[in-house]
């Protein structure tokens, strides 16, 4: 089980993207996950293709771009020619997911799938062979900083077991709500992609904030049943 932490420039300073993320990344995050929101799909609105290129200038590790947003296909080409390498949809958004995520290939990125809170796994069981990895939301979509809602813990624990039992090699992403004092459950639950915003870059020294969570979650794969 490879624990990568993937820091969310939601909660960065906007008007230094690329130092921030550069901070996490030196830290330890090895994937950088961009919240894509327009509007619609969720009451927010962040950032297009443009800042994705100009990103990708600056950084080198993978650009994990969750898209919280209606009609993704339209916006796929787009996104993945700016640099993203991981495009994940939401399952409630796409009516022909299937579709969308061969789109996704077929435009050299990673296609991952998310589930709302209320979203249950087993939507998923037709997909889970196409993707590389299922993004379980740990909050409602569309903010930083809010509290991490712990069904999901039995989420990630089923498709953990859907995995195994299917001998998928899917990975396992939870986003909302990770820090210091959710990070072992989620790992040992089965969660391996950590995506942490606030707890990265909401207060204090962004590196040394994510080194801690990673190092927290190293600590609790070494205790995970
Ligand atoms: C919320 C986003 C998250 C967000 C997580 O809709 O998908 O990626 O940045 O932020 P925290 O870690 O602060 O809950
Ligand atoms: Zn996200």
């Amino acid at each position: 089980m490879n624990i990568e932490l993937a820091p969310s420039i939601l909660s960065a300073n906007f008007a230094q993207l690329a130092v921030d993320a550069q901070q996490a990344i030196d830290g330890g995050g090895t994937v950088l996950h961009l919240d894509i929101m327009d509007g619609h799909f969720v009451p927010n609105l962040t950032i297009g293709p443009p800042v994705v290129a100009s990103l990708r200038k600056e950084l080198k590790v993978p650009f994990d771009c969750h898209f919280m947003i209606e009609n993704p296909d339209f916006f796929i080409p787009e996104f993945a020619d700016a640099g993203a390498n991981w495009i994940s949809v939401h399952q409630e958004a796409c009516i022909h997911l299937d579709r969308t995520l061969h789109l996704i290939a077929a435009h050299g990125c990673k296609p991952g799938v998310v589930l709302n809170p209320a979203t249950p796994v087993e939507t998923l069981t037709e997909v889970l062979d196409l993707v590389h990895h299922v993004l379980v939301m740990s909050v409602n979509p569309g903010f930083g900083g809010q509290k991490f809602i712990p069904n999901s813990l039995n989420k990630i624990a089923a498709l953990a077991r859907m995995r195994a039992e299917r001998k998928l090699d899917f990975r396992i992403e939870v986003d909302g709500g990770v820090d210091l004092e959710t990070v072992t459950d989620v790992v040992k639950a089965g969660a391996e992609l950590l995506v942490a915003g606030n707890a990265v870059f909401g207060h204090g020294d962004i590196r040394s904030n994510a080194a801690k969570l990673l190092e927290a979650a190293r600590v609790a794969t070494m205790t995970r049943a």
